[in-house]
C-alpha cells in the first residue's frame, strides 16, 4: 500500500460553499465599500454592477430580470414558490433531497392540494414527459445531492400557459441555461463561481412578471419575500435595490468572481472548465474497477456536483451502516491527509463520495485527488 506524494494544490472539493476561483486571496475585497451603506450612490453602484455582470456572463435575454435577494439560494426559491403559486396546479419533479425539500415546501407548507410530484430515486431523473404545461412545473435543474442533471430543456413546451420555476444553483454558470423555456431561475452566490454565502438571485421572464402582477397569493407573505408593492412589481429590487441589507464584502466577493468569469470567457468558457472536470473523472472512474458514477445515464452526470458509488462486492455485502460508515472513514482519510476536503455525501444521500468539479475547479487539482483516493479505499478496505 503506497502513499501519493503529491497533494492537490487546492484540496477543495466541497459542494457548497464551493473552491474560490484560482488564485483568490483576501486582497480580492480590499476595496470593499464596507462600513458604508448599499444604498448609498457607490453602494448602490456596485449592486448594479453585479447585476449587469451577472446578466452580460450568463447571457439573459434583455427583458428578463435579475435581482439580489436574501437567504441565498433557499431564499430565492421559496420567495418565487409562495409569490407565484396557487393560481393554477402544480406539477413539481424531485429525485434527491433539495426537489424533495421544494414537494415539502409546496405541499406541507402551502398546503395546496393540485399538486402532482414526480420523484425518483438517487441516480435516476423522473419522467419529465408527464409534465403538463397548463399547470407550473417546479424543478431543479442539477440535483446536487445525487450529482443527476437535466441533460437539456427540450422537454419544455414553448407555448406553455403555466410557468417553469427552475432551482439551477449548481448549474449556473457550468452549464447552458435555455432561458427561453424558464420562467423563474435562482442562485446564490456560493456555487460556481466560488463566492460567500447567504445573497440569493432570482431571475424572471416576462411571464412570470406578469403572474406577479395578476396573481395575489392568499396567504401572508412575509416582507423578505415581498416583491409586489400595489399589484405592481418592485422594479427597484432588479437594479440595485435589495429588501433588506446586503453584505458589502460579499458584494465585493461576487464582483470579483463574476470579473474573473469574463476572464474565462463567460459561461462557455465557464462551461468547458466544468465539463473538463467530469471528464477528468469519467477517465479515472473507467479505469478504477471499485467506483461507478451514482447517476447511471451517461447524459444525465452532473459536471458540478459528481456523486460516486462504490461497486466492489466486498462493500456491497457490507450492511447500510457499515457501507456509510466506511465512505466516512474514506472521506475523514482524504481530510487528514489534505488531499480532499468535504467529499462526504449530503446526509440524505447513498453512501459514497461527492467531488465538486465546478468551473472553480482546477482539472489537475481533481487529478491529484485520485491517487489518493485509490489510497484511501486500499486503506478501509484493508481494515
Ligand atoms: C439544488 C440546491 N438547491 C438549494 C440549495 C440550498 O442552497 P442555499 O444553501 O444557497 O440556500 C442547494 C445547496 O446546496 C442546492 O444544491
Amino acid at each position: 500500500m503506497t502513499t501519493p506524494s503529491v497533494r492537490p494544490n487546492n484540496p477543495n472539493f466541497s459542494s457548497g460553499p464551493c473552491a474560490k476561483r484560482p488564485g483568490w486571496d483576501a486582497g480580492a475585497l480590499a476595496n470593499a465599500l464596507v462600513g458604508r451603506s448599499h444604498r448609498s450612490k457607490e453602494g448602490r453602484a456596485r449592486l448594479k454592477d453585479v447585476i449587469a455582470r451577472s446578466r452580460a456572463v450568463l447571457g439573459l435575454p434583455d427583458d428578463y430580470l435579475l435581482g439580489i435577494v436574501p437567504a441565498s439560494d433557499t431564499g430565492a426559491v421559496e420567495m418565487a414558490l409562495w409569490s407565484i403559486l396557487g393560481s393554477r396546479g402544480v406539477d413539481v419533479f424531485a429525485w434527491e433531497s433539495f426537489g424533495e425539500g421544494w414537494i415539502t415546501d409546496i405541499v406541507k407548507q402551502l398546503k395546496l392540494t393540485d399538486v402532482r410530484s414526480f420523484t425518483a430515486d438517487y441516480g435516476r431523473l423522473p419522467d419529465f414527459t408527464q409534465a403538463d404545461f397548463t399547470r407550473d412545473v417546479v424543478f431543479t435543474w442539477n440535483g446536487t445531492t445525487s450529482g443527476v442533471r437535466v441533460p437539456n430543456g427540450d422537454w419544455i413546451d414553448d407555448d406553455r400557459l403555466g410557468l417553469t420555476i427552475c432551482d439551477a444553483t449548481s448549474a449556473v454558470f457550468a452549464m447552458h441555461l435555455p432561458w427561453d423555456k424558464l420562467d423563474v431561475v435562482t442562485y446564490s452566490w456560493q456555487k460556481v463561481l466560488g463566492g460567500e454565502a447567504a445573497h440569493g438571485v432570482l431571475i424572471l421572464s416576462p411571464r412570470a412578471v406578469a403572474r406577479l402582477e395578476s396573481y395575489q397569493p392568499p396567504w401572508p407573505m412575509p416582507k423578505i419575500f415581498r416583491m409586489v408593492k400595489g399589484g405592481k412589481l418592485n422594479a427597484s429590487i432588479f437594479e440595485g435595490d435589495t429588501i433588506n441589507t446586503p453584505s458589502m464584502l460579499c458584494v465585493e466577493d461576487a464582483l470579483d468572481g463574476l470579473i474573473w468569469a469574463e476572464s474565462q470567457g463567460g459561461t462557455s468558457g465557464l462551461v468547458a472548465r466544468s465539463e473538463r472536470n467530469l471528464a477528468a473523472m469519467v477517465e479515472w472512474v473507467a479505469r478504477t474497477p471499485w467506483v461507478d458514477f451514482l447517476a447511471e445515464d451517461l447524459a444525465t452526470r452532473s459536471c458540478t456536483s459528481i456523486c460516486l458509488k462504490i461497486v466492489d462486492p466486498w462493500f456491497e455485502a457490507l450492511s447500510p451502516e457499515e457501507q456509510a460508515s466506511t465512505a466516512k472513514k474514506m472521506a475523514a482519510y482524504l481530510e487528514a491527509e489534505g488531499a480532499a476536503y468535504d467529499v462526504a455525501p449530503y446526509r440524505d444521500a447513498p453512501p459514497g463520495l461527492r467531488f465538486w468539479g465546478g468551473a472553480t475547479v482546477e482539472t489537475a487539482d481533481l487529478e491529484a485527488a485520485f491517487p489518493w483516493l485509490e489510497a484511501a479505499y486500499d486503506k478501509v478496505k484493508a481494515g
